[in-house]
This record gives C-alpha cells, structure tokens and sequence, in this order.
C-alpha cells in the first residue's frame, strides 16, 4: 500500500518546456519530458508519487499553487525567471503553508547578478542550485525527510 504524505508536486515555471533547446550549458541536453520521467524514478526510489505541472503563463501557476494543499504533500518549484521578480508567486506559495523546495538546473549565484535574487526566499526549506537533474534528487530527499521524519 502507498504510504500517506508521500504526494510531491513538481512545478516548472516560464521557459522550461524549451529544455532541450536551451543552452546547453546552463540546462544539459534533456527535454523537459525526459527530466520529469528521471524525477519520477528519483521520486519512485525513496517511495514518494511524483506529478507534474508546466506552465508559461504566471496567472496559471499562481492558480494551480491555490489548489497545491489539496493535491500534494509536497512541492519542488523551478519557476525559471519568475523567481526572481514574481511576488504574486510568492504570495500564492506562501498561503499554501506545503513544505517546498526550490530547485534550479544552472548555478544562478554564479550568473547574471538579477539572477540571485529569489522571491522565494525565506519561504522554502531549502534552494539546490547548479546539480542539473541530480539536484531533483536532493531535492526529493529533503522533502522526504520533511514528510517522514
Ligand atoms: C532556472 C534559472 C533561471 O534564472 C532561468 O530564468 C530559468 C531556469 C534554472 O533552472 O536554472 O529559466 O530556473
């Protein structure tokens, strides 16, 4: 049988159904379709259910974090260049009190300075820079951690 509280949202913001195009440097060379299938098995090793969501259009996500209590336990965000600007994200983020991590591919505190400004600070348990996909992983265990111990 499933365990309870094992339900993990991964939410990819602005941009990230063009992985696979972007430059490879910062992102790798997979898709976002074939990351989400290598999060899901991350997630299926420490016995956590993973789902899904990708969005461009800000109003979208804001909306589906309105409804994040009721369908996950947890959540790991990479919402791409809205982290840095987009206080409507944290505000949404914030009122769902669902213990979240944020996630991103490349290293942003060794990029462009608007890049390591984060509007989610101080909000999520913790921030996986730089790892690429791996950074899912170590993400995955931090949620899990939080969820079961
Ligand atoms: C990103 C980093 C952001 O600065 C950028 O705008 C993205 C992706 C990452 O995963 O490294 O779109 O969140």
């Amino acid at each position: 049988m499933a365990r309870s509280r094992n339900r993990v949202a991964v939410l990819h913001g602005v941009n990230l159904d063009m992985l696979g195009r972007r430059d490879p440097e910062h992102y790798g060379t997979l898709t976002l379709a074939e990351l989400q299938t290598r999060v899901k098995r991350f997630a299926g090793d420490l016995d956590l259910e993973a789902t899904f969501f990708q969005t461009n259009h800000e109003g979208e996500f804001v909306e589906y974090l309105h409804r994040l209590a009721e369908r996950a336990d947890a959540a790991l965000l990479n919402p791409g260049a809205w982290t840095h600007y987009s206080y409507a994200i944290r505000d949404a983020l914030e009122l769902t009190g669902v213990p979240a991590v944020e996630v991103h591919l490349s290293d942003v505190d060794t990029r462009e300075e608007w890049r390591r400004t984060s509007v989610l600070e101080g909000l999520v348990l913790e921030v996986v820079l730089g790892e690429g996909p791996d950074g899912y992983r170590r993400a995955l265990e931090i949620v899990n951690e939080r969820l079961h111990t």
